[in-house]
Protein backbone atom coordinates (compact mmCIF):
# COMPACT_ATOMS: atom_id res chain seq x y z
CA UNK A 1 0.00 0.00 0.00
CA UNK A 2 3.06 2.69 0.31
CA UNK A 3 3.20 4.99 3.63
CA UNK A 4 -0.03 6.73 4.21
CA UNK A 5 -2.39 4.92 3.55
CA UNK A 6 -5.95 3.58 4.59
CA UNK A 7 -7.41 0.77 3.34
CA UNK A 8 -11.27 0.02 3.80
CA UNK A 9 -12.55 -3.80 3.00
CA UNK A 10 -15.54 -4.96 3.27
CA UNK A 11 -16.64 -8.55 4.25
CA UNK A 12 -20.02 -10.13 2.69
CA UNK A 13 -23.42 -9.44 3.89
CA UNK A 14 -26.00 -12.26 4.44
CA UNK A 15 -27.85 -12.93 1.27
CA UNK A 16 -31.73 -13.16 0.80
CA UNK A 17 -32.80 -16.21 -0.69
CA UNK A 18 -36.57 -16.04 -0.46
CA UNK A 19 -38.41 -13.84 1.73
CA UNK A 20 -37.04 -14.27 5.38
CA UNK A 21 -34.32 -17.04 4.67
CA UNK A 22 -30.77 -17.04 3.82
CA UNK A 23 -28.36 -18.06 1.46
CA UNK A 24 -25.75 -20.10 3.67
CA UNK A 25 -22.72 -17.33 4.57
CA UNK A 26 -19.72 -17.44 2.62
CA UNK A 27 -17.52 -14.84 3.61
CA UNK A 28 -16.28 -12.54 0.63
CA UNK A 29 -12.66 -14.55 -0.64
CA UNK A 30 -10.45 -11.00 -0.33
CA UNK A 31 -11.79 -10.62 3.25
CA UNK A 32 -11.36 -14.13 4.15
CA UNK A 33 -7.88 -13.90 3.01
CA UNK A 34 -6.80 -11.18 4.70
CA UNK A 35 -8.46 -11.77 7.97
CA UNK A 36 -9.58 -15.28 8.68
CA UNK A 37 -13.01 -13.81 10.07
CA UNK A 38 -15.71 -15.85 9.01
CA UNK A 39 -19.38 -13.61 9.84
CA UNK A 40 -21.16 -11.40 8.14
CA UNK A 41 -20.93 -7.53 7.62
CA UNK A 42 -17.49 -7.15 8.60
CA UNK A 43 -15.06 -4.60 7.53
CA UNK A 44 -11.48 -4.35 7.97
CA UNK A 45 -9.09 -0.98 7.77
CA UNK A 46 -5.87 -1.54 7.43
CA UNK A 47 -3.83 1.27 7.71
CA UNK A 48 -0.42 2.77 7.43
CA UNK A 49 -0.87 6.18 8.20
CA UNK A 50 0.44 5.65 11.84
CA UNK A 51 -2.99 4.70 13.42
CA UNK A 52 -4.04 1.33 14.23
CA UNK A 53 -2.58 -1.14 11.91
CA UNK A 54 -5.20 -3.50 11.85
CA UNK A 55 -9.00 -2.54 12.67
CA UNK A 56 -11.87 -4.69 12.80
CA UNK A 57 -15.46 -3.40 12.31
CA UNK A 58 -17.98 -6.46 13.46
CA UNK A 59 -21.41 -7.27 14.62
CA UNK A 60 -21.16 -7.00 18.59
CA UNK A 61 -22.16 -9.88 20.76
CA UNK A 62 -26.22 -10.07 21.39
CA UNK A 63 -27.24 -12.63 23.73
CA UNK A 64 -30.70 -12.17 22.64
CA UNK A 65 -29.79 -12.48 18.75
CA UNK A 66 -27.09 -15.29 19.58
CA UNK A 67 -30.17 -17.67 20.59
CA UNK A 68 -31.09 -17.33 16.64
CA UNK A 69 -28.33 -17.35 14.81
CA UNK A 70 -25.45 -18.39 16.57
CA UNK A 71 -21.90 -17.44 18.58
CA UNK A 72 -20.84 -14.14 16.97
CA UNK A 73 -16.80 -13.36 18.27
CA UNK A 74 -17.90 -9.72 18.76
CA UNK A 75 -15.61 -6.59 19.18
CA UNK A 76 -13.74 -8.44 22.46
CA UNK A 77 -13.48 -11.87 20.27
CA UNK A 78 -12.13 -9.68 16.92
CA UNK A 79 -9.10 -8.92 19.23
CA UNK A 80 -8.63 -11.81 21.05
CA UNK A 81 -9.00 -14.07 18.44
CA UNK A 82 -8.46 -12.92 15.12
CA UNK A 83 -5.55 -10.25 15.70
CA UNK A 84 -7.14 -7.14 15.31
CA UNK A 85 -5.35 -4.12 17.26
CA UNK A 86 -8.59 -2.90 18.19
CA UNK A 87 -11.98 -3.59 17.42
CA UNK A 88 -15.97 -1.51 16.75
CA UNK A 89 -19.42 -2.05 16.15
CA UNK A 90 -20.12 -2.87 12.80
CA UNK A 91 -22.70 0.60 12.71
CA UNK A 92 -20.09 2.67 14.62
CA UNK A 93 -18.15 2.32 10.71
CA UNK A 94 -19.56 5.23 8.82
CA UNK A 95 -19.13 7.86 11.66
CA UNK A 96 -15.78 7.00 12.53
CA UNK A 97 -15.15 6.90 8.97
CA UNK A 98 -13.99 11.09 8.80
CA UNK A 99 -11.39 10.03 12.42
CA UNK A 100 -10.12 7.05 10.17
CA UNK A 101 -9.23 9.25 6.99
CA UNK A 102 -8.03 12.42 8.60
CA UNK A 103 -4.43 11.67 7.45
CA UNK A 104 -4.67 9.46 4.70
CA UNK A 105 -3.04 10.24 1.43
CA UNK A 106 -4.61 7.29 -0.61
CA UNK A 107 -7.55 5.34 0.09
CA UNK A 108 -7.56 1.36 -0.63
CA UNK A 109 -11.18 1.02 -1.24
CA UNK A 110 -13.53 -1.05 -3.59
CA UNK A 111 -16.38 1.74 -5.14
CA UNK A 112 -19.34 -0.12 -6.13
CA UNK A 113 -20.05 -2.61 -3.33
CA UNK A 114 -22.02 -0.28 -0.69
CA UNK A 115 -23.49 2.19 -1.66
CA UNK A 116 -23.79 3.89 1.84
CA UNK A 117 -19.89 3.66 2.62
CA UNK A 118 -19.55 5.09 -0.99
CA UNK A 119 -21.39 8.08 -0.38
CA UNK A 120 -19.90 8.70 2.72
CA UNK A 121 -16.42 8.63 1.66
CA UNK A 122 -16.58 10.90 -1.03
CA UNK A 123 -18.37 13.28 1.32
CA UNK A 124 -15.80 12.95 3.80
CA UNK A 125 -13.35 13.50 1.48
CA UNK A 126 -15.33 16.24 0.22
CA UNK A 127 -15.43 18.20 3.62
CA UNK A 128 -11.41 17.86 4.61
CA UNK A 129 -11.32 19.54 0.67
CA UNK A 130 -13.46 22.41 1.92
CA UNK A 131 -11.79 22.52 5.83
CA UNK A 132 -8.33 22.16 4.24
CA UNK A 133 -7.16 25.53 4.91
CA UNK A 134 -7.57 25.18 8.48
CA UNK A 135 -7.74 21.16 8.89
CA UNK A 136 -5.68 18.28 7.49
CA UNK A 137 -5.64 17.57 3.61
CA UNK A 138 -7.76 15.20 2.05
CA UNK A 139 -6.70 11.64 0.41
CA UNK A 140 -5.84 12.68 -3.38
CA UNK A 141 -6.66 8.78 -4.54
CA UNK A 142 -9.17 6.12 -3.90
CA UNK A 143 -7.75 2.97 -5.25
CA UNK A 144 -8.81 -0.14 -5.60
CA UNK A 145 -7.02 -2.48 -3.74
CA UNK A 146 -7.82 -6.02 -5.19
CA UNK A 147 -4.66 -5.30 -7.76
CA UNK A 148 -2.61 -5.99 -5.05
CA UNK A 149 -4.77 -8.71 -3.10
CA UNK A 150 -5.30 -11.01 -6.00
CA UNK A 151 -1.55 -10.38 -7.20
CA UNK A 152 -1.20 -11.99 -3.45
CA UNK A 153 -3.48 -14.47 -4.39
CA UNK A 154 -2.21 -15.63 -7.16
CA UNK A 155 0.52 -17.05 -5.60
CA UNK A 156 0.14 -19.47 -3.25
CA UNK A 157 1.60 -20.48 0.34
CA UNK A 158 2.67 -24.26 1.15
CA UNK A 159 -0.04 -23.71 3.91
CA UNK A 160 -2.68 -23.01 0.76
CA UNK A 161 -1.44 -25.68 -1.05
CA UNK A 162 -1.84 -28.45 1.62
CA UNK A 163 -5.41 -27.08 2.03
CA UNK A 164 -6.14 -27.56 -1.43
CA UNK A 165 -4.78 -31.23 -1.92
CA UNK A 166 -6.98 -31.88 0.93
CA UNK A 167 -9.65 -30.44 -1.14
CA UNK A 168 -8.62 -32.64 -3.71
CA UNK A 169 -8.54 -35.64 -1.76
CA UNK A 170 -12.06 -35.28 -0.94
CA UNK A 171 -12.95 -34.43 -4.24
CA UNK A 172 -11.82 -37.77 -5.18
CA UNK A 173 -13.43 -39.76 -2.89
CA UNK A 174 -16.52 -37.74 -3.29
CA UNK A 175 -16.36 -38.77 -7.87
CA UNK A 176 -15.57 -42.41 -6.46
CA UNK A 177 -18.71 -42.84 -4.74
CA UNK A 178 -20.45 -41.06 -7.24
CA UNK A 179 -19.14 -42.99 -10.02
CA UNK A 180 -20.47 -46.35 -8.46
CA UNK A 181 -23.48 -44.94 -9.20
CA UNK A 182 -23.64 -44.47 -12.50
CA UNK A 183 -25.84 -47.03 -13.92
CA UNK A 184 -28.54 -47.15 -16.23
CA UNK A 185 -32.14 -45.93 -14.68
CA UNK A 186 -30.30 -44.02 -11.70
CA UNK A 187 -30.65 -40.34 -11.87
CA UNK A 188 -28.01 -37.64 -11.75
CA UNK A 189 -29.14 -36.03 -8.83
CA UNK A 190 -28.38 -39.20 -7.37
CA UNK A 191 -24.73 -38.68 -8.37
CA UNK A 192 -25.08 -35.13 -7.67
CA UNK A 193 -26.58 -36.38 -3.72
CA UNK A 194 -23.58 -38.31 -3.12
CA UNK A 195 -20.60 -36.41 -4.15
CA UNK A 196 -22.10 -33.88 -1.75
CA UNK A 197 -22.62 -36.41 0.63
CA UNK A 198 -19.02 -37.16 0.75
CA UNK A 199 -18.29 -33.41 0.83
CA UNK A 200 -19.60 -32.34 3.98
CA UNK A 201 -19.30 -36.23 5.27
CA UNK A 202 -15.53 -35.09 5.29
CA UNK A 203 -15.54 -32.11 6.53
CA UNK A 204 -15.65 -29.55 3.64
CA UNK A 205 -18.12 -26.82 3.55
CA UNK A 206 -19.96 -28.15 0.63
CA UNK A 207 -19.48 -28.02 -3.53
CA UNK A 208 -17.12 -25.00 -4.61
CA UNK A 209 -19.78 -24.67 -7.47
CA UNK A 210 -22.27 -25.59 -8.56
CA UNK A 211 -21.94 -29.68 -9.14
CA UNK A 212 -22.33 -30.59 -12.94
CA UNK A 213 -23.88 -34.28 -13.57
CA UNK A 214 -24.28 -34.82 -17.02
CA UNK A 215 -25.31 -38.05 -18.66
CA UNK A 216 -25.70 -38.38 -22.38
CA UNK A 217 -26.47 -35.32 -24.68
CA UNK A 218 -26.00 -33.20 -21.13
CA UNK A 219 -22.50 -33.78 -21.31
CA UNK A 220 -22.35 -31.23 -24.17
CA UNK A 221 -23.60 -28.57 -22.36
CA UNK A 222 -20.54 -26.70 -20.89
CA UNK A 223 -22.41 -25.88 -17.44
CA UNK A 224 -25.02 -27.90 -17.12
CA UNK A 225 -26.82 -27.98 -13.62
CA UNK A 226 -30.09 -29.29 -13.62
CA UNK A 227 -29.24 -32.86 -12.66
CA UNK A 228 -32.42 -34.29 -13.07
CA UNK A 229 -32.59 -36.69 -16.06
CA UNK A 230 -32.41 -40.55 -15.83
CA UNK A 231 -28.68 -42.08 -16.97
CA UNK A 232 -29.43 -44.40 -20.10
CA UNK A 233 -27.40 -47.58 -21.55
CA UNK A 234 -24.59 -46.64 -23.62
CA UNK A 235 -23.94 -43.41 -22.28
CA UNK A 236 -21.27 -41.50 -20.74
CA UNK A 237 -21.73 -39.05 -17.69
CA UNK A 238 -19.76 -36.00 -17.03
CA UNK A 239 -18.83 -35.12 -13.63
CA UNK A 240 -17.79 -31.61 -12.90
CA UNK A 241 -17.78 -31.04 -8.77
CA UNK A 242 -14.88 -29.98 -6.26
CA UNK A 243 -15.48 -29.12 -2.58
CA UNK A 244 -14.55 -25.93 -1.07
CA UNK A 245 -12.15 -26.70 2.26
CA UNK A 246 -11.60 -23.79 4.33
CA UNK A 247 -12.70 -21.65 1.66
CA UNK A 248 -10.31 -22.91 -0.91
CA UNK A 249 -11.89 -24.97 -4.62
CA UNK A 250 -10.89 -28.18 -5.53
CA UNK A 251 -12.70 -28.08 -9.26
CA UNK A 252 -12.12 -31.68 -11.00
CA UNK A 253 -14.08 -33.09 -14.49
CA UNK A 254 -14.53 -37.06 -15.25
CA UNK A 255 -16.56 -38.95 -17.72
CA UNK A 256 -17.43 -42.06 -16.71
CA UNK A 257 -18.88 -44.64 -18.61
CA UNK A 258 -22.32 -45.74 -17.28
CA UNK A 259 -22.79 -49.46 -16.23
CA UNK A 260 -18.97 -49.78 -16.36
CA UNK A 261 -18.81 -50.25 -20.20
CA UNK A 262 -16.96 -47.89 -22.71
CA UNK A 263 -18.52 -48.17 -26.12
CA UNK A 264 -17.84 -47.62 -29.52
CA UNK A 265 -17.71 -43.62 -30.73
CA UNK A 266 -17.42 -42.84 -26.39
CA UNK A 267 -14.24 -44.41 -25.98
CA UNK A 268 -12.67 -42.92 -29.26
CA UNK A 269 -13.34 -39.35 -28.04
CA UNK A 270 -12.96 -39.99 -24.61
CA UNK A 271 -9.10 -40.96 -25.78
CA UNK A 272 -8.88 -37.71 -27.65
CA UNK A 273 -9.92 -35.64 -25.06
CA UNK A 274 -7.20 -37.47 -22.31
CA UNK A 275 -4.08 -37.65 -24.99
CA UNK A 276 -4.75 -33.97 -25.10
CA UNK A 277 -5.24 -33.60 -21.69
CA UNK A 278 -1.76 -35.21 -21.18
CA UNK A 279 -0.17 -33.18 -23.76
CA UNK A 280 -1.44 -30.45 -21.71
CA UNK A 281 0.04 -31.27 -18.84
CA UNK A 282 3.30 -31.95 -19.80
CA UNK A 283 3.21 -27.97 -20.31
CA UNK A 284 2.89 -27.08 -16.87
CA UNK A 285 6.21 -26.20 -15.63
CA UNK A 286 8.10 -22.71 -15.23
CA UNK A 287 8.39 -20.86 -18.03
CA UNK A 288 5.53 -21.80 -19.81
CA UNK A 289 1.84 -19.84 -19.83
CA UNK A 290 -2.06 -21.01 -19.97
CA UNK A 291 -1.31 -20.41 -23.43
CA UNK A 292 1.02 -22.74 -24.42
CA UNK A 293 -0.98 -25.14 -22.37
CA UNK A 294 -4.11 -24.42 -23.79
CA UNK A 295 -1.76 -24.39 -27.15
CA UNK A 296 -0.88 -28.37 -26.87
CA UNK A 297 -4.19 -29.17 -25.87
CA UNK A 298 -6.25 -27.47 -29.27
CA UNK A 299 -3.48 -29.11 -31.36
CA UNK A 300 -4.00 -32.52 -29.72
CA UNK A 301 -7.35 -32.32 -30.12
CA UNK A 302 -7.83 -31.44 -33.34
CA UNK A 303 -5.63 -33.97 -34.55
CA UNK A 304 -7.59 -36.30 -32.72
CA UNK A 305 -10.59 -34.60 -34.30
CA UNK A 306 -9.20 -34.97 -37.69
CA UNK A 307 -8.37 -38.90 -36.98
CA UNK A 308 -11.82 -39.41 -35.85
CA UNK A 309 -13.27 -37.87 -39.34
CA UNK A 310 -15.11 -35.10 -37.25
CA UNK A 311 -12.78 -32.60 -38.85
CA UNK A 312 -11.34 -32.70 -42.46
CA UNK A 313 -7.89 -31.29 -43.56
CA UNK A 314 -4.34 -30.26 -42.58
CA UNK A 315 -4.22 -30.42 -38.68
CA UNK A 316 -1.90 -27.25 -38.71
CA UNK A 317 -4.81 -25.42 -40.71
CA UNK A 318 -7.37 -26.18 -39.15
CA UNK A 319 -5.60 -24.92 -35.88
CA UNK A 320 -4.89 -21.41 -37.59
CA UNK A 321 -8.34 -21.42 -38.44
CA UNK A 322 -9.68 -22.69 -34.99
CA UNK A 323 -12.09 -25.14 -36.48
CA UNK A 324 -11.65 -26.91 -33.42
CA UNK A 325 -13.96 -24.39 -31.75
CA UNK A 326 -17.29 -26.14 -32.77
CA UNK A 327 -16.33 -29.15 -30.64
CA UNK A 328 -13.93 -27.27 -27.70
CA UNK A 329 -15.29 -23.75 -27.33
CA UNK A 330 -13.70 -23.03 -24.06
CA UNK A 331 -10.14 -22.39 -22.63
CA UNK A 332 -7.88 -25.06 -21.49
CA UNK A 333 -6.99 -23.05 -17.87
CA UNK A 334 -8.04 -20.83 -15.16
CA UNK A 335 -6.67 -19.65 -12.13
CA UNK A 336 -7.94 -21.96 -9.19
CA UNK A 337 -7.77 -21.21 -5.27
CA UNK A 338 -10.13 -19.49 -3.13
CA UNK A 339 -12.63 -18.56 -5.89
CA UNK A 340 -13.15 -21.55 -8.50
CA UNK A 341 -12.13 -19.45 -11.25
CA UNK A 342 -9.87 -17.54 -9.20
CA UNK A 343 -8.06 -14.18 -9.51
CA UNK A 344 -4.69 -12.49 -10.18
CA UNK A 345 -3.96 -11.00 -13.57
CA UNK A 346 -3.30 -13.53 -16.78
CA UNK A 347 -1.31 -11.04 -18.55
CA UNK A 348 2.24 -9.68 -18.23
CA UNK A 349 2.10 -6.48 -19.76
CA UNK A 350 0.83 -7.75 -23.80
CA UNK A 351 2.64 -10.95 -22.94
CA UNK A 352 1.04 -13.65 -21.18
CA UNK A 353 2.26 -14.57 -17.76
CA UNK A 354 4.88 -17.06 -17.25
CA UNK A 355 4.11 -20.14 -15.02
CA UNK A 356 6.40 -19.99 -11.62
CA UNK A 357 6.31 -22.12 -8.55
CA UNK A 358 3.43 -21.17 -6.50
CA UNK A 359 0.87 -20.68 -9.41
CA UNK A 360 -2.26 -23.03 -9.28
CA UNK A 361 -4.57 -23.54 -12.02
CA UNK A 362 -6.74 -26.14 -13.47
CA UNK A 363 -6.31 -28.25 -17.25
CA UNK A 364 -9.58 -29.19 -18.41
CA UNK A 365 -9.66 -29.92 -22.43
CA UNK A 366 -13.10 -31.83 -23.60
CA UNK A 367 -15.06 -32.42 -26.74
CA UNK A 368 -18.54 -31.40 -27.15
CA UNK A 369 -20.13 -33.28 -30.39
CA UNK A 370 -23.78 -31.12 -30.10
CA UNK A 371 -27.32 -33.52 -31.01
CA UNK A 372 -26.98 -32.11 -34.32
CA UNK A 373 -24.04 -31.81 -35.54
CA UNK A 374 -23.44 -32.13 -38.59
CA UNK A 375 -20.86 -35.09 -38.65
CA UNK A 376 -21.68 -39.07 -37.87
CA UNK A 377 -24.61 -39.42 -36.03
CA UNK A 378 -22.64 -42.03 -34.08
CA UNK A 379 -20.78 -39.47 -32.64
CA UNK A 380 -23.85 -36.89 -32.01
CA UNK A 381 -24.66 -35.71 -28.40
CA UNK A 382 -21.72 -36.75 -26.95
CA UNK A 383 -19.43 -34.47 -24.24
CA UNK A 384 -16.23 -35.42 -22.45
CA UNK A 385 -14.42 -33.26 -20.09
CA UNK A 386 -11.22 -34.64 -18.30
CA UNK A 387 -10.11 -31.77 -15.65
CA UNK A 388 -7.15 -32.15 -12.89
CA UNK A 389 -6.00 -29.26 -10.69
CA UNK A 390 -2.16 -28.52 -10.61
CA UNK A 391 0.28 -26.65 -9.12
CA UNK A 392 4.02 -25.32 -10.48
CA UNK A 393 6.56 -26.29 -8.42
CA UNK A 394 10.33 -26.06 -9.66
CA UNK A 395 10.87 -28.53 -11.77
CA UNK A 396 7.64 -29.09 -12.92
CA UNK A 397 4.04 -29.10 -11.50
CA UNK A 398 1.94 -31.40 -8.65
CA UNK A 399 -1.21 -32.61 -9.97
CA UNK A 400 -3.08 -32.16 -7.23
CA UNK A 401 -5.98 -35.14 -8.37
CA UNK A 402 -3.39 -37.97 -9.50
CA UNK A 403 -5.52 -40.48 -6.76
CA UNK A 404 -8.67 -40.33 -9.53
CA UNK A 405 -8.59 -42.19 -11.85
CA UNK A 406 -8.57 -41.17 -15.88
CA UNK A 407 -7.40 -44.38 -17.89
CA UNK A 408 -10.59 -45.76 -19.84
CA UNK A 409 -10.07 -49.64 -18.22
CA UNK A 410 -9.57 -47.73 -15.05
CA UNK A 411 -12.68 -45.54 -15.18
CA UNK A 412 -14.62 -49.08 -16.43
CA UNK A 413 -13.21 -50.98 -13.13
CA UNK A 414 -14.38 -48.15 -10.49
CA UNK A 415 -17.96 -47.74 -12.04
CA UNK A 416 -17.98 -51.55 -12.21
CA UNK A 417 -17.16 -51.51 -8.36
CA UNK A 418 -21.20 -50.15 -7.73
CA UNK A 419 -22.81 -52.85 -10.13
CA UNK A 420 -26.31 -53.35 -8.60
CA UNK A 421 -27.22 -56.70 -6.91
N1 LIG B 1 -16.44 -26.13 -12.86
C1 LIG B 1 -16.24 -24.97 -13.62
C2 LIG B 1 -15.02 -25.06 -14.41
O1 LIG B 1 -14.52 -26.14 -14.62
O2 LIG B 1 -14.45 -24.09 -14.81
MN1 LIG C 1 -12.47 -25.55 -14.14
MN1 LIG D 1 -14.78 -27.81 -13.44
Amino acid sequence: MGPGAVAILRGARLATRSRDTEFPFRQDSDFWYLTGFDHPDATAVLRTDGGPEFTLFVEPRDPAMETWTGYRPGVEGAVADFGADEAHPSDELLAKLPQLLRKARRVYHVLGCDVALDAKLVATLDEMRLRSRTHDEPAEAIVDPRTIIHEMRLWKEPEEIDCMRRAAEISGEAHADAARLAWPGAFEYELQAALEHTFRRRGANGPAYTSIVGGGRNATVLHYVRNDQKLGEDELVLIDAGCELSGYASDVTRTYPVGGRFTGAGREVYEVVLAAQEAALAKCRPGETLTSVHDAAVKALTEGLTALGLLEGDPVELVAREAYKKFYMHSTSHWLGLDVHDVGSYRDGDDPRKLAPGIAFTVEPGLYIAEDAEVDTRFRGIGVRIEDDVVITADGHENLNTAIPKAPDDLEALVREGEPA
